[in-house]
């Protein structure tokens, strides 16, 4: 901790964590930890505008508490936590709903998809940009890693940072999104975007049988053994390029474009190359998942170092707007 950039995300509790969300988020949050401290939180606040199960929002947090301890993330020197452990974030939500537009928040794309859906919309979902711009300005954050489809409210958090130093002084650090462009889109089981919303996900750690069963299910077309295939559409293939190394990569490239390999071979041995990355993290997993303590514990020292910066950050802008 100290001098390196304050690298920031969320990551809502909305069911088991997928392989999109691992090479999407996690698995980039988790390297960033070299160069920068990290500050990762579950985004519990945000769930609630879709999760109306309490058990199961609990449940859900632990799960992806584990499954950041069991990738390898360092807890002691950096900070894991629930969104709402931080009641500063609330606070700052509402002084800097203030300052935000009405115009601005009717522009935020899950807004937009839910009144074109024809979806109820709660005052959660409307203001969920703002309550995201907080997440990120509580902490001083100087970079974002997130998804592509999270650019717009990177944009907007800027925005509100920069509205707000304009009209009460500097208070605030402005962020910086860190967007992984390869990793956009990784493909589910039907071959569309990987999201939990289209029920295609390929679960991250689940149990090996089960996970194995999921890279058989992946669709392909029907092409016979015997004929040449088009590495660049099969959905096999794109999820093994994210595991594979550049040669491993070409290697199999080749035997699809030759023929002669069949989809169950190559559903095979991309299962296999997935399984040596995710085998250690899942016996992890499987060992602290039910051990609430301990749990609790990483998300208590987490808290504890968030909320320092918290509580700096709120009284700053108290003293600024005037309470
Ligand atoms: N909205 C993000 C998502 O759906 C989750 C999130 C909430 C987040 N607050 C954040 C991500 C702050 C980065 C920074 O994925």
């Amino acid at each position: 901790m100290g001098s390196k950039p304050r690298s920031l995300s969320g990551i809502k509790p909305t069911g088991t964590p997928h392989l999109g969300n691992y090479l999407g988020m996690i698995k980039p949050a988790i390297l960033l930890q070299e160069t920068h401290e990290t500050f990762y939180f579950i985004a519990d606040y945000h769930a609630l505008t879709s999760v109306r199960d309490p058990e199961q929002l609990r449940e859900n947090t632990y799960d992806l508490t584990a499954v950041f301890a069991a990738l390898g993330m360092d807890f002691e020197n950096h900070a894991f936590f629930r969104q709402s452990d931080i009641p500063e974030v609330t606070e700052l939500t509402w002084i800097l709903s203030c300052i935000t537009s009405k115009g601005l928040m009717e522009r935020a794309h899950a807004y937009k998809d839910a009144m074109a859906k024809d979806q109820e919309v709660s005052m959660g979902l409307f203001s969920y940009p703002v309550l995201m711009a907080c997440d990120i300005l509580i902490y001083d954050s100087n970079f974002v890693p997130v998804g592509q489809d999270q650019r717009q409210h990177l944009e907007i958090t800027r925005d509100l940072a920069i509205r707000f130093n304009h009209l009460y002084g500097e208070a605030f650090v402005i962020p910086e999104a860190i967007i992984e462009k390869e990793v956009a889109t990784i493909p589910g089981l039907d071959g569309r975007k990987m999201s939990k919303s289209y029920g295609n996900v390929i679960p991250l750690l689940a149990p090996e049988k089960q996970f194995r069963k999921a890279v058989m299910k992946i669709t392909t077309d029907s092409k016979s053994v015997d004929e040449p295939k088009d590495p660049e559409t099969c959905s096999v293939f794109a999820l093994y390029k994210c595991f594979a190394g550049k040669k491993e990569q070409e290697a199999l490239a080749e035997q699809y474009l030759a023929g002669g390999l069949g989809y169950g071979e190559a559903k095979q041995l991309c299962f296999e190359t997935l399984n040596a990355e995710l085998k250690g993290p899942r016996e992890i997993y499987q060992q602290i998942r039910n051990d609430k303590t301990k749990l609790n514990g990483i998300l208590e020292s987490g808290r504890d170092k968030a909320r320092v910066i918290a509580r700096d950050v709120i009284d700053r802008v108290r003293d600024k707007v005037g309470l």
